[in-house]
């Protein structure tokens, strides 16, 4: 079996990484666009360009399955890639609203995603459906994938954030960008044992399961 991984940077690299374990003869290539990160503060135009353009190589190298392992990638583009390239399977991913929303005792998750994933659509559609009795925090995360991606990582500016959105009663912080995953330790143990952190790396190696068995 042939992955395509695909993110703006490193938070494909995590998602990989997750893949590699769960399966581990699968071949798993990975495609960024370092040149272009973060692509959670461009327009959706300029995202959907420049994630057509960083797909080209996956999409010529017959991937049984491409993972947008960027969740602004998936809420801008993944509706016209699909309709674009009908033959190739795509998995996105999608801030867990629907799993917080299970989970949540308080009503009240914080999602901590980029500006662009947080002003979609697709986004405000997974809110409406699941959402609509909740309370949603959306802390500023705004600079979280640049500073993870150069490695220059204010722990402190993000454990306020976090103990922040934990004073304000979330009890679910789901992980809506796949840079933080590399910050999902710290982030856990910001929370102090007041909320769970989501993020879906499990559940995309289930939805692989999924298109593999149907196919
Ligand atoms: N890792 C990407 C995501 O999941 C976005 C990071 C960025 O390029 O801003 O949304």
């Amino acid at each position: 079996m042939k992955l395509g991984v695909f993110d703006s940077g490193i938070g494909g690299e995590a998602v990989a990484a997750a893949l590699r374990a769960t399966y581990p003869d699968a071949k798993i290539v990975t495609v960024n666009d370092k040149a272009h990160v973060p692509y959670g503060n461009k327009t959706p135009t300029e995202v959907l360009s420049l994630t057509k353009a960083a797909l080209q190589p996956l999409l010529s190298s017959d991937c049984d399955i491409i993972i947008l392992a960027c969740n602004t990638a998936t809420a801008l583009t993944i509706v016209h890639l699909r309709k674009q390239y009908p033959q190739q399977k795509f998995i996105g991913i999608e801030p867990m609203i629907k799993t917080a929303a299970a989970l949540t005792k308080t009503g009240t998750i914080a999602v901590c995603a980029t500006p662009a994933t947080l002003k979609s659509d697709r986004y405000h559609d997974l809110l409406k459906k699941y959402g609509s009795e909740l309370k949603v925090i959306e802390p500023n995360c705004a600079t979280w994938a640049y500073m993870i991606e150069c490695d220059q990582i204010n722990h402190d500016s993000i454990k306020r954030t976090i103990t922040n959105v934990c004073d304000q009663g979330a009890d679910v912080i789901v992980l809506g960008c796949t840079h933080y995953h590399w910050l999902k330790e710290n982030i856990i143990l910001a929370t102090a044992g007041r909320a769970a952190v989501l993020e879906p790396s499990e559940a995309i190696g289930r939805r692989i399961q999924q298109l593999l068995t149907k196919s």
